[in-house]
């Protein structure tokens, strides 16, 4: 058995967990490889939303299994708090969540360093979510991190001691105030409630679980212009966002990757600093951000819009070998007369088809105009509803890309999916 890759194109917040939900009925395990509390994935069915920073996105299903992968770094208090909204709301997790003793854990003085990083950046900072990701993947690079399986053993107090010590150290660089000792006490309760969960070595067990034909989908976080090395650099996430951040973020060998499931939006968005060549700070981002209720999942903010840019999304599906795309959020173009997609950029007054080493120095993208479709599609139900414009917008990005389009998603709901043949 493979292991199928959903993964964002853009940079984060495509709809990932909305997907992964409507296909977790398909497999038996659900995993997450990377990230932490920066994500936020949004599922709804029976009109209630959930939003999931950590746990992966198969949990509303009784028969999955959900693996936090080595990849992932957690914090104790939000997973804490995300255990108890699930279970307030019913959800048993019990045998149905493990955990990699291979993650690390987010320290309430790792979240005050990457606060007192972003302030001491003044305007060049990158909008992190504040979560203390950055210092987190910079301990567990720099061998210093602290593991979840840490916490089984006799000296992991003074561990985290020695580790708190050395961030306060640093912290002496900045001008920052804070306080850990007040953040403590939640953070050692949230280590009680990771604790109840069964601990594993995640790449041994995902391994004897293909070994027994078990299907697994590799869940991403963020998107692939938020990577660490092919995104936006600096104003991207600490980790490898990318299909191969599976194989690390999971202990799978390359080889058995199955279908690399890419995830995008019928246009772009993005949240924080950094370049976004088709950004649209006017008028028609203003309607895309309103009727795409465009606000991070995670920290509120309003999220920055514009038109689908194909020359990143090209690039997206080449470092990843995407073999099958899902567009998401089409019906918030609805009510556009003509709708733009960039199909170039001009840089030092050139035409260019392929992502720059820099990209904010793209002067402007070249687009192409394509009709709208006029019409509320939040309620089809078949590929064949799908109005004329729709179906030309879609059969444009399968033939520039050369993939298939084989789900749209056109409405938040579950239900809200159209699998294309
Ligand atoms: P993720 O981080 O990739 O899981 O995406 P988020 O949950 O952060 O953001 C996607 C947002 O769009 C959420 O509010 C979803 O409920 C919503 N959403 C997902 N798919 C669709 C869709 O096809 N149409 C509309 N209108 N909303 C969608
Ligand atoms: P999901 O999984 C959108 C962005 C932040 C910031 C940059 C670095 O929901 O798609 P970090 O907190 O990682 O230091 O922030 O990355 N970012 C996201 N944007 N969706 C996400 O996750 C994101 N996770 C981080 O806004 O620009
Ligand atoms: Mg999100």
């Amino acid at each position: 058995m493979k292991v199928d890759v959903l993964l964002g194109l853009q940079w984060g917040d495509e709809g990932k967990g909305k997907v992964v939900d409507v296909l977790a009925p398909e497999y038996d395990i659900i995993a997450r490889f990377q990230g932490g509390p920066n994500a936020g994935h949004t599922l709804e069915f029976n009109s209630v939303k959930h939003v999931l920073h950590t746990i992966p996105s198969g949990v509303f299903h009784p028969h999955q299994l959900n693996v936090i992968g080595n990849g992932v770094v957690i914090d104790p208090v939000i997973f804490s708090l995300e255990v108890k909204a699930l279970e307030a709301m019913g959800v048993d997790l019990n045998n149905k969540l493990l955990i990699s003793k291979k993650a690390h854990l987010i320290l309430p003085s790792h979240r005050i360093l990457d606060a007192a990083s972003e302030a001491a950046k003044g305007v060049t900072k990158i909008g992190s979510t504040l979560k203390g990701i950055g210092p987190t993947y910079m301990d567990k690079t720099g061998r210093n991190g602290l593991r979840v399986g840490d916490i089984e053993m006799p000296d992991f107090i003074s561990k985290y001691r020695f580790l708190k010590d050395k961030h306060k150290e640093i912290l002496t660089l900045y001008k920052f105030p804070y306080n850990i000792e007040e953040q403590e006490k939640a953070w050692f309760e949230g280590i009680e409630a990771i604790r109840r969960f069964e601990l594993i070595d995640s790449e041994i067990f995902l391994n004897q679980q293909l070994g027994k034909g078990k299907k697994i989908l590799a869940e991403g976080a963020q998107g692939t212009l938020l990577d660490i090395d092919f995104g936006s650099y600096p104003y991207v996430t600490s980790s490898n966002t990318v299909c191969a951040g599976a194989c690390i973020g999971l202990g799978i060998e390359p080889k058995k990757v199955g279908e690399v499931l890419g995830v995008f939006k019928a246009y772009c968005t993005r949240v924080g600093s950094g370049p976004f060549p088709t950004e649209q700070d006017n008028e028609t981002g203003e309607t895309i951000r309103k009727i795409g209720h465009e606000f991070g999942a995670t920290t509120g903010r309003p999220r920055r819009c514009g038109w689908l840019d194909l020359v990143a999304l090209k690039y997206s599906i080449m470092i990843n070998g995407v073999t099958q795309l899902f567009m998401t959020k089409a019906d918030v173009l609805s009510g556009f007369e003509t709708i733009k997609i960039a199909i170039k950029y001009k840089i030092n007054g050139r035409e260019a088809d392929t992502m720059p080493y820099e990209l904010q120095n793209v002067e402007k993208p070249v687009y192409i105009e394509m009709k709208g479709w006029k019409k509320d599609i939040s309620s089809v139900t078949s590929q064949n509803e799908i109005p004329d414009a729709l179906n030309d917008y879609i059969k444009f990005i399968e033939k520039e890309t050369g993939v298939p389009v084989t789900i749209v998603s056109l409405g938040p709901d579950r239900r809200q999916t159209i699998f294309r043949k």
